[in-house]
Order: C-alpha cells, then structure tokens, then sequence
C-alpha cells in the first residue's frame, strides 16, 4: 500500500468481482460501523440509544444532533402534520395479489405514496415518507394477512405507538410489541453508508430520481435473503431446531456445518465481534420473552453457535448479528408470519436512507451534492468469436 495519506485503498485485480465489499467510496455522515463496537448513529453507540424515544433518533439521523425537549415536541408535532396518507394508497394496497411477497406490497406501495404525494424536494420527501410508512406498512399487514380493514391513524400516539395501534395483531399483547417494536425501530435504522440497500438507494438517487423511486429500489436491494430477509431465515433456523436444550443445539448446529448449511444470524460482512444490536435485543427479551421457548432456544443458541463455529480457524466472525434474535422476539410478541420481518427492517431503515439520500442530494460536496454513481468495470471475454 502506498504511504501517500490520501490513498485509502488500491484496488488490483483480486478486487474485482468482490461486491465492492470495503471499498471506501463515498463519505457518511449518519452512522459508523466499528468492525467491533459496531454501529453508532452521530457518535452515539446504539446501546446508548436504544431506549431513546424513536423520533430523538430519527432527529438525530437527520439534524445530525440530539434534540431538546422544545426541539423534539416541535418535530414530532411536524410528523403528525405530515402523516395524513392519500386515501387512494389504501384502496390500491387492498387491490395487490395476496400472493406477492409483502416486500413487493412495500415496493408498490411506496410508488403509491409517491405517485399521490412526492413533492420533489428531497427533504420534504424524506420527512413526509417518514410519517407515512406506519400507516402504509401497518395496511400492508393488515389486508394482506386478514386481519380486516386498515385501522385509523391516530399519529399524536407517536411513530411507534401509532403502528402498534394500527397494525391490531390479534391477540397481541400491544403494550409489549410497543415495547420491542421501539428498540426495534430505533436499532434498524442505518448501519453506514455501504449496504446494500442505502447504497442501491443513494446510487438511483444520484442520477436524480426521487425519494421514494430511489427508496423502491433501496428496499429492493433490502429484500434479498443475503440483506433484509436474513431476519425471516433466522427464525425459521431457530423453529428448525425444536428444542432450547444446549445438547440438542449443539448436535443441530454441528449438523448443519457438516452438511455444508449456514448457521442464520451468525456472522456479519464487516462487524468482527457480537453485534450490539444483538446483545440488546438479547437483554430485552430476558424482560419481555424470557419464558419463550423459542427465545429459550436463540439465547442458547448464542453460548452454542459461537463456541462451535470459533472451532473453525478460517471463520471470521462467528458472533451473533442484529437477525440472530429479532425474529424470535417479534414471534413472541404476536407477529408470527417471518414473511413480514423484512417489512419491518424497511419501516426502520427507511429513517437512516432518507438521511443519507438528503445528505448525498443536498449537502455533500459543499452542497453540489455527490455525482452520479458511475464505477467502471473492466471489459473481459469479449473476444469476437473467430
Ligand atoms: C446491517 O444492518 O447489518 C446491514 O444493513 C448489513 C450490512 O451492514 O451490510
């Protein structure tokens, strides 16, 4: 590597074709990710605001500091006078084939929301799409699973509060999901500027699409089992073991390595020790799931999988992500259908792309904004045949 300062990577050959995996490309003002303390939102570790109201952190995101009290009163009132969503969203929603994945109910309805409310100003956008997404997403839930009708919004109930309200799990126990559903908002919010779905979300936002274009194909990019879906994959992986008993796990895990399968919600593109994101949804589920056998089975699974997979040399990062656990507790709170679990990552990390979009569109290089994503790839085989 050259000793020049301003070489911050030399790309040859063997780079190629790798994903652009740690390749520096652009500058990020929202969140870091530490390969081991992870992610921080503005400096703050997401443990120190995990407990946090969801809208200081969404503030936080976007403003770039906490708010005062007199700060976040007015900015919650904002989302409340943003949030009334055109009725025409919900008919269309009702009118999607059930069969769709609810990944592709979320792609169409954003184009719903931006067909009947874009303004074009990427930070009206952001803010508006925002305090939408929990009457939109609560709808796609409710009319694709039948559940009934899409219940009223009552936004001064706040973000959160307000999707619980609507979302009207039957049986649920909504003071509980409220409970998970807030740290769950606040952890999935944004993870740096370089996965997948900010990056698909930033880029066609470059070439000066919309917010909610761009956010269609963020959440694209979010859908993919590599990406958003990991979190319905882990729970599946956790049912699939049927037993919270160490021995038990332990055989399962062991198994499944010699069967060349992957271990689901172990292991992380660039975090190298437990992800905090996990260990906080692992401590809450001690208060809100602990008699959950499935919950049982992923805090278990935590001791077992690492110590099996530390085993292997050649493992990078055998500690637990933000999926190892997120699915179990949002099963032990009611939300039992995984195939909605990456809706649920989107509804959060809608809050961390729209930042970052705005960033990129509206403030970076001294408020030119960055160019249109333009990487080159090298021509190879393109020999004509003799
Ligand atoms: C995450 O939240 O862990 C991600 O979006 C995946 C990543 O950082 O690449």
């Amino acid at each position: 590597m050259s000793d020049d300062k301003d070489v911050l990577f030399e790309i040859t050959r063997a780079h190629l074709n790798t994903g652009l995996r740690g390749f520096p490309v652009g500058t990020c003002r929202t969140s870091r990710v530490d390969p081991m303390k992870g992610v921080s939102y503005v400096g703050y570790s997401v443990k120190e605001l995990a407990d946090r109201d969801p809208e200081e952190v969404v503030f936080l995101l976007h403003q770039k500091h906490l708010p005062s009290a007199a700060e976040l009163a007015a900015f919650k009132a904002d989302l409340v006078a943003r949030s009334a969503v055109n009725p025409v969203v919900l008919d269309l929603i009702k009118g999607l084939p059930k069969e769709g994945h609810p990944m592709e109910w979320l792609g169409a309805a954003l184009n719903f929301l931006g067909m009947t409310g874009k303004t074009g100003d990427y930070r009206e956008d952001a803010l508006n799409l925002i305090a939408r997404s929990p009457e939109v997403i609560a709808a796609i839930f409710r009319v694709r699973s039948g559940w009934g009708e899409p219940i009223a919004s009552e936004p001064q109930r706040g973000l959160v509060e307000n999707f619980v309200h609507m979302l009207g799990v039957p049986g649920a126990d909504n003071d509980r999901l409220t409970s998970l559903m807030r740290t769950f908002y606040v952890l999935h919010m944004d993870h740096g500027g370089g996965n997948l779905s900010t990056f698909s979300g930033k880029a066609v936002a470059s070439g000066l699409a919309d917010t909610y274009a761009s956010m269609v194909a963020a959440m694209a990019g979010l859908s993919g089992p590599r990406h958003g879906r990991a979190n319905a994959d882990c729970l599946e992986f956790v049912r699939s073991v049927g037993s919270s008993d160490p021995a038990v796990i332990e055989r399962f895990i062991r198994d499944k390595l010699a069967s060349g399968g992957l271990i689901f919600g172990f292991g992380h593109a660039v975090l190298r020790a437990e992800d905090p994101r996990a260990t906080v949804q692992y401590a809450l589920g001690e208060t809100i799931a602990a008699d959950d056998d499935l919950f049982r089975t992923a805090a278990n699974m935590r001791e077992v999988a690492v110590r099996v997979l530390k085993e292997n040399p050649k493992v990078s990062n055998p500690y637990p992500n933000v999926d190892a656990v997120s699915g179990t507790l949002l099963n032990a709170c009611g939300l039992t259908d995984s195939d909605y679990y990456t809706v649920l990552f989107g509804f959060s990390r809608i809050v961390g792309i729209t930042a970052q979009i705005v960033d990129e569109r509206v403030h970076l290089r001294d408020g030119k904004g960055v160019a249109i994503y333009r990487c080159k790839f090298i021509a190879e085989n393109q020999d004509r045949p003799a």
